[in-house]
């Protein structure tokens, strides 16, 4: 049985994911910070797939990062597929000019440098072959017009992507493939009730990377099973 873990998977996309990769037969991991909202998950996780398990780990430190890389290596388990989901969007995100520049660092912690924490700190975890998906968005492409939302979570994302790219630069060596994926605007308690896109749609490009899609594949960003420009 081939083993995933999925960062941020307590609710949303991640869960949605977690739950899809389950019903495919898949060890699902989840972990988020939420410990109440975690077990919940588990439990219905659970029903669909008996292997489920779960872990306590804030991307944003470091020190947790480094806990469950610990308590997974006890558990001698090694992975399959990561997947980089954890993000936040800060209410107060509102303009690049803010002079609380707490909004931009909180939200560039976790988005990107909690996605390159975690995977360089997994990387003794990670099967040879083996995936890393960071879930990205629209709102980090340099390729499409600034949009006017949330800049400091547009920024986290471009570096993220810059992030997925370095990644699999240096990991193909090693047989591990790195891809970024834009899920679209999808009805969770980030995308909003006016969002467009169902949590199903959100989680299929994930899925289907994690799944199908072929281990030569690396270095790209996915919307839709297609691949975008950065
Ligand atoms: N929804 C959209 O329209 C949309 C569009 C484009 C991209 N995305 C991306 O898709 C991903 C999932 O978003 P979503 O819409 O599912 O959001 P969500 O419903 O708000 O869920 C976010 C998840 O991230 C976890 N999380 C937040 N900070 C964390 C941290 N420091 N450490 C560990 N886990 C953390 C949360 O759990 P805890 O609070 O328990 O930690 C939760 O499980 C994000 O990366 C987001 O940027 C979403």
């Amino acid at each position: 049985m081939k083993t995933i873990l999925i960062t941020g998977a307590n609710k949303g996309i991640g869960f949605e994911t977690a739950k899809q990769l389950a019903k495919l037969d898949f060890q699902v991991i989840i972990t988020g910070r939420n410990e109440g909202r975690l077990s919940a998950a588990l439990a219905e996780l659970q029903q669909i797939n008996k292997s489920a398990q779960m872990l306590v780990m804030d991307v944003s430190k470091t020190e947790s990062i480094a806990q469950a890389v610990e308590t997974l290596t006890e558990k001698d388990i090694q992975l399959d597929v990561l997947i980089n989901n954890a993000g936040i969007i800060e209410d107060k995100d509102r303009s690049i000019l803010n002079k609380d520049f707490s909004v931009f660092e909180n939200t560039m912690n976790t988005n990107a440098h909690g996605a390159l924490k975690v995977a360089v700190s997994f990387l003794l975890l990670m099967k040879k072959p083996s995936k890393i998906i960071n879930i990205s968005s629209s709102g980090g492409s340099m390729s499409e017009p600034v949009g006017g939302w949330s800049p400091a979570y547009c920024v986290s994302k471009s570096m993220l992507n810059a992030i997925t790219r370095h990644l699999s630069f240096e990991l193909k060596s090693r047989s591990i493939a790195v891809n970024a994926v834009c899920p679209g605007w999808v009805q969770t308690d980030m995308g909003g009730d006016s969002a467009i896109r169902p949590v199903e749609k959100g989680a299929e490009t994930p899925v289907w990377l994690a799944s199908e899609a072929s281990q030569k594949i690396t270095g790209k960003f996915f919307r839709d099973k297609k691949e975008i420009d950065w």
